[in-house]
């Protein structure tokens, strides 16, 4: 596996699509409503976006229930939009990707649909009853002629794809090899669709729950040796297309194939803990227990930043060269980065650490202008969880400007696809562009500083000074950076007299003097040695 160069350098940009312009007013997002800002998103600096699914699906997962993984849906334009978009944005240096969802399909899938009629079908997982009558554990009632039932992925409607178990079990004969038919015409179909979509000239994947392939495969052996086979085809078909995963586990997924794996709120090691412990969000009305966790990027100060810089310091020695880390502010799952008890001053420093620290960073739309995660929202398309979190607050529409739906359609307000941020003070795009001190103009100066300066990129050295509050670390030993996220004033004595000859290239209330680094509440200082 080899890294194409444009990703050591990117700034990765994430867009729900039903959230992000309505371009004909159907109330919900779609490709040309990107595409129409995409002029943005070059002034932004951004340089790959990541679309989740866009494909034909009933959306009751928003999409992360395929029922045609060759066809974008209707209500997102059609494939020829896709194409559009993909040259319109290469034309302004940013890449495509899109989301593949190798895990499941939808319940509605031909494939299924002609697999619950078929018992000689094995593209996904069936088991028949006991004889106590009884499905196996978690499998669910097949829905056609076939009887006995299937494994789901995730929520019921999603029927796992059979890519085989790395353990064989004589009494649980739908325990199938790897090397089985169904399992190798599910290889052969994930082909076939990165081989389509990057034909069209997107550059490449989000990979949907990577880590979930091939069942009861405690430590990813066969999971490992699935991505590989596939990443080894792709360096022969496609080498230059980039696979990102969502696994949650850098140190198993870079290995694995993938040349970037995200940080995430759950999942791998520690249970998504690294994350969390950096910028969760006290979501409490809507993940209690996620509310309890101390974390860094906390006005209190009461959070400690080694137990992210433990995880990513574990993730780096396991992945090596050719692999990254993606750092997001939020995503689709989680809470946004302006959620809970956390307030707008405190975001300019979280934007200075996203993008001064060896991650690649992502961008979850609308985090660079400060949008509020909005709790109570109704369910919408299976935001809810099996555990009762609800993601909808994350997904509210863009706030572009001060046009009725904030600019984001012109529909009616109650046909959006969800609500706007009723607050009238809320941000938008256009007044924050029309003011240089915005969180927007602060996260553009902080892209186009990165981008100007590879050392404060994944290529750069890291030399952490101070991982209390503030933070400071050292880059190539060429910038210094401060960053404090708390609401005191804080002093951190130095014994390294060069600083104080540092020149500030951007800050918000740092200074350094021969012996102390001065850190006012809520600040980030970028100084250049
Ligand atoms: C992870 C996706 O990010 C999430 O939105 C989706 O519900 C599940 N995978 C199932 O595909
Ligand atoms: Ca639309």
């Amino acid at each position: 596996m080899t890294t194409p160069t444009w990703l050591n350098d990117a700034v990765l940009y994430q867009i729900y699509p039903q959230s992000f312009a309505d371009s004909n007013g159907d109330g919900i997002g779609d490709l040309r409503g990107i595409a129409e800002h995409l002029d943005y998103l070059a002034w932004l600096g951004v340089t790959a976006v990541w679309l989740n699914p866009c494909f034909v699906s009933p959306m009751r997962d928003a999409g992360y229930d395929v029922a045609d993984y060759l066809t974008i849906a209707p209500r997102y334009g059609d494939n020829q939009n896709l194409v559009e978009l993909v040259d319109q944005a290469r034309m302004r240096g940013i890449r495509l990707l899109l989301d593949l969802v190798p895990g499941h399909t939808s319940d509605t899938h031909p494939w299924f649909v002609a697999s619950a009629h078929d018992e000689g079908d094995h593209r996904y997982i069936w088991a028949s009853r006991g004889p106590d009558g009884q499905l196996p554990e978690r499998f669910v009632r097949s829905p056609g002629r076939r009887p006995g039932g299937y494994l789901p992925n995730f929520f019921d409607f999603q029927p796992a794809l059979n890519f085989g178990y790395a353990r064989q079990k004589a009494d649980e004969p739908w325990r199938q090899d790897v090397a089985a038919d169904g399992p190798r015409a599910n290889r052969a179909a994930l082909r076939t669709i990165m081989d389509y979509w990057l034909r069209l000239g997107v550059s490449g994947f989000r990979v949907d729950m990577a880590y979930s392939l091939v069942k009861d495969d405690p430590d990813r052996t066969e999971t490992t040796r699935l991505w590989r086979e596939l990443r080894a085809w792709l360096d022969r078909a496609h080498p230059g297309a980039v696979l990102l995963s969502e696994w949650g586990d850098p140190a198993l997924a870079v290995p694995a194939g993938f040349h970037a794996d995200f940080f995430l709120h759950f999942g791998g090691p520690n249970n998504g803990r690294p994350l969390r412990s950096l910028w969760s969000n006290g979501t409490s009305t809507e993940h209690p227990e996620w509310a309890t966790e101390p974390y860094y990027f906390d006005a209190g100060g009461r959070g400690h930043v080694g137990t992210f810089l433990a995880a990513y310091h574990d993730a780096l020695a396991a992945i090596g060269e050719p692999g990254h880390i993606v750092l997001p502010t939020a995503n689709h799952d989680f809470a946004r980065l302006h959620a809970g008890p956390r307030t707008p001053e405190q975001l300019p420093p979280a934007f200075a650490f996203l993008l001064t620290f060896p991650t690649l960073p992502a961008i979850y739309y609308g985090d660079e202008i400060g949008m509020r995660h909005l709790p109570g929202l109704p369910d919408t398309e299976g935001s809810v969880m099996r555990s009762g979190y609800n993601r909808a607050g994350a997904r509210t529409p863009m706030q572009w400007d001060s046009r009725p739906n904030a600019g984001f359609s012109p529909a009616p307000a109650t046909s959006l696809y969800l609500p706007i941020d009723p607050d009238p003070g809320r941000p938008t795009v256009a007044g924050q562009r029309a003011d240089q001190n915005s969180l927007l103009h602060t996260v553009r100066d902080l892209i186009a500083l990165r981008r100007a300066h590879p050392e404060l990129g994944p290529g750069g050295r890291l030399e952490i000074l101070s991982d209390a509050y503030p933070l400071a670390y050292l880059r190539s030993g060429r910038f210094l950076v401060v960053i404090n996220p708390s609401d005191r004033a804080r002093a951190l004595p130095h014994d390294r007299p060069e600083l104080a000859a540092a020149a500030a290239v951007k800050q918000t209330g740092v200074s350094v003097d021969q012996a102390t680094i001065f850190a006012g509440p809520f600040s980030f200082g970028i100084f250049r040695l």
